[in-house]
This record gives C-alpha cells, sequence and structure tokens, in this order.
C-alpha cells in the first residue's frame, strides 16, 4: 500500500467546471486582478470573518507586506518562534528589522512568557505563528502585544480555517497572513497567498505595495512590490474554498483515529483536539530514533515527512544572528525527534490502520534493539 500526503483530485470534485472557468479567464483577458481576484477577496474576508482580504503571490509575500505597510524596517524587533518555516524569520530580515525569536512551549507553540520576555522598545511587532494548524494562545498575545503598544501579525500559513473562542485565526492582530500553497489545506495551483485585516489604510496600502506602489496607472506614490494574487489561482481557490471546513474537519477525524491508535512510541507532539481550534495541517509525532523510523515508514510506502529538521538559529541564513545551536531547548527537541505522519481529508480506515501498524512495527523495542 501507499498513503500520500496529497490528493488533488479529490479536492477538485468539479474539475470540469474549473476548466471552463480557467478557460474563460484565458479567452477573456482580464488576467490580472480580474474579477474572480476580487471575489475570492470578498469571500474570504467574509469566511474569515474580516473586513478585507488584500490576494497577493504567496503567504511570504503576506508576511513581508505586512510588516513593510506598517513600516516597520530598520533598527525595529520582531519577536516570533524559533520552531517556525524559514518563512516567518525570512520576512522579518527582508524587511530589514531584526528577527528575536523564542523558543516554543512543549506542545510546539509559540511561548506567550517567552515572548514577553523578548519585548524591549524596540519591538515593533510579534508575528504568532499556527504552527501545524494548532492554534496559538493568540488571544493571550493580543492582550500581551495591546498592553505593550506593539502590533500583533498572524501567521496563518498552515492554520486556515482554525478558531479560538468561535473567532477564525487572522482576526486576532492588525492582519493575518495566509498561504495557498499546493501544500496547504486550502490548495491553489501554485504559489498564492493573502492578508486580512479590519484596517482600512492597511488594506489600501497593501493593495497599493502589491502593485509596484502604484495608486492608479503610472502614478507610484511608494517603492512596492509585483506580487499579486493570479487570477487563475483565484478560479482554483474558489472552487475551494467551501470545502475547507469540511475538509478540516476530516483531517480532525484522522487526527483523532492516529492518536487513539498510534503505540505509546509514537506520540503526537501537538495537543489533539477537535473543537475546531486545530486544523491538522500536519501531524508531527515523537518518533525514537527519528531517521530511521522515517526511512522505515518511506520505505513502507508512507509519505512521512520531517517539518522541520532545522529551527531557524540553525539555518545558515540566519547564522548573522549569532545564536548557539542550544538556544532553543524545545524546538530543537521537535526538530530532532518529530516526523509528521500523512494527514488529509479522505484518508481511508484500512490507509490509517496501514500507517498505525507501520509505527508499531518499526518503533516496537525489538525492532530497535542493537543487532
Ligand atoms: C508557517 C509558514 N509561514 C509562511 C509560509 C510561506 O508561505 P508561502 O509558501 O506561500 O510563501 C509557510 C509556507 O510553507 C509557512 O508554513
Amino acid at each position: 500500500m501507499k498513503v500520500s500526503r496529497y490528493d488533488y483530485a479529490a479536492q477538485l470534485p468539479d474539475a470540469q467546471r474549473v476548466a471552463r472557468q480557467i478557460h474563460d479567464v484565458l479567452v477573456r483577458g482580464e488576467h490580472v486582478l480580474g474579477p474572480a481576484v476580487a471575489e475570492f477577496e470578498e469571500r474570504f474576508a467574509s469566511y474569515v470573518g474580516a473586513t478585507h482580504a488584500v490576494g497577493l503571490n504567496s503567504g511570504t509575500d503576506a508576511l513581508v507586506l505586512v510588516l513593510d505597510a506598517l513600516g516597520i524596517g530598520r533598527g525595529d524587533e520582531v519577536v516570533t518562534s524559533a520552531n517556525t518555516f524559514h518563512a516567518t524569520a525570512l520576512a522579518i530580515a527582508r524587511v530589514g528589522a531584526t528577527p528575536v525569536l523564542v523558543d516554543c512551549g512543549p506542545d510546539l507553540q509559540i511561548d506567550v512568557a517567552r515572548v514577553a520576555a523578548a519585548l524591549t522598545p524596540r519591538t515593533r511587532a510579534v508575528i504568532a505563528v499556527h504552527l501545524f494548524g494548532a492554534a496559538c494562545d493568540v488571544a493571550a498575545l493580543a492582550a500581551l502585544c495591546r498592553e505593550h503598544g506593539t502590533h500583533l501579525v498572524e501567521d496563518c500559513a498552515q492554520a486556515v480555517g482554525a478558531r479560538v473562542g468561535g473567532r477564525r485565526c487572522g482576526t486576532f492582530g492588525i492582519a493575518g497572513c495566509f498561504s495557498f500553497h499546493p501544500s496547504k489545506n486550502l490548495a491553489a495551483a501554485g504559489d498564492a497567498g493573502a492578508v486580512v485585516t479590519d484596517d482600512a489604510a492597511l488594506a489600501d496600502r497593501l493593495r497599493v505595495l502589491r502593485g509596484l506602489g502604484q495608486r492608479t496607472q503610472n502614478d507610484h506614490v511608494a517603492l512596492g512590490y509585483n506580487t499579486k494574487l493570479d487570477e487563475v489561482q483565484a478560479v482554483v481557490l474558489l472552487a475551494k474554498l467551501g470545502h475547507v471546513d469540511a475538509w478540516n474537519a476530516d483531517r480532525a477525524r484522522v487526527a483523532l483515529a492516529y492518536a487513539e491508535r498510534l503505540p505509546e512510541e509514537a506520540r503526537a507532539a501537538t495537543p489533539v483536539t477537535a473543537d475546531g481550534t486545530h486544523v491538522y495541517h500536519l501531524f508531527p509525532v515523537y518518533v525514537p530514533e527519528r531517521d530511521e523510523t522515517l526511512r522505515k515508514l518511506v520505505a513502507a510506502g508512507i509519505d512521512a515527512v520531517v517539518r522541520y529538521p532545522r529551527p531557524v538559529h540553525r539555518q545558515p541564513a540566519f547564522a548573522y544572528l549569532g545564536l548557539p545551536h542550544d538556544a532553543f531547548p524545545h524546538a530543537n527537541r521537535h526538530a530532532d525527534h518529530t516526523l509528521c505522519l500523512p494527514i488529509r481529508p479522505g484518508l481511508t480506515d484500512a490507509e490509517i490502520g496501514y500507517v498505525v501498524d507501520a509505527v508499531r512495527e518499526v518503533t516496537r523495542p525489538a525492532a530497535r534493539a542493537p543487532g
């Protein structure tokens, strides 16, 4: 058996209709910021519960443009987690600010107390990452940022649809940044992203920045970027948006089944709940002898991966921060000892059973005994 991480065909129940709509875009000629982008922005803002959505080329650009639009740059500090995906810290560095990394807690979520301790008069923003799809304690972070007079930006790249107390992630701070990379819970057919915000001035600034800093044709009022959500990607995203909640609920079904059936040698690394706070973009588990376990699972046809084998402070690109290897013990432990089991909507009981049996087989103590 093969157990894959993705099933793109299942995400397009009406592929013929989508193909016709893409054909319409191709022949109609409104290729840039056309009606599909406008409709997606409206529907996505309403889905998340925000006033504005601005469609961009990627989740990375969503973070970069928000920081730029907030006027964050050289001399400023932005606090975020050491165990996030590279793009979060990269965005901070890209605008010229200094990433101030803090360790996560044992549940891999950004640690609010450590964020509080890292705030200085130079802190202009905190980026709260909802890693793996599990909402972090964003309400506490919002309160902390308010108290400190700093911006809260949410990195929701992995957490589209996640809710805290009935409110969607992305609505707790000044802006929420989303990725629709094909690996994500809401997947475009290439790179795509968006920012949501209730702040009309910020939304306006983002729209100017994404279009080369133009307010109107040939009136360049800012040093902008060229990073717009593509019309064809908007067609794909519109076809999928209405399914995201059902897909996330199905991911939760798989997560609960894993949590119930996996042997004690493979322990879920994030809290497992079905209350909507976790949308299970990934399902990381602590396993003994991680690299060897990964090799055996992959050999058994299971599309397991390590996300992420190096925390930000151990990436060569961030060597200039001068942080020692052991600066963040929880982030290191996660990077060195977890792997992610395949999780996606539609994973069958037979596939879950196959993964569980394979994990039991390769992690049982006898299988690990020397010789
Ligand atoms: C936590 C996090 N932030 C930001 C990004 C960047 O998104 P994109 O790949 O769309 O640029 C990703 C994508 O993998 C991510 O996982």
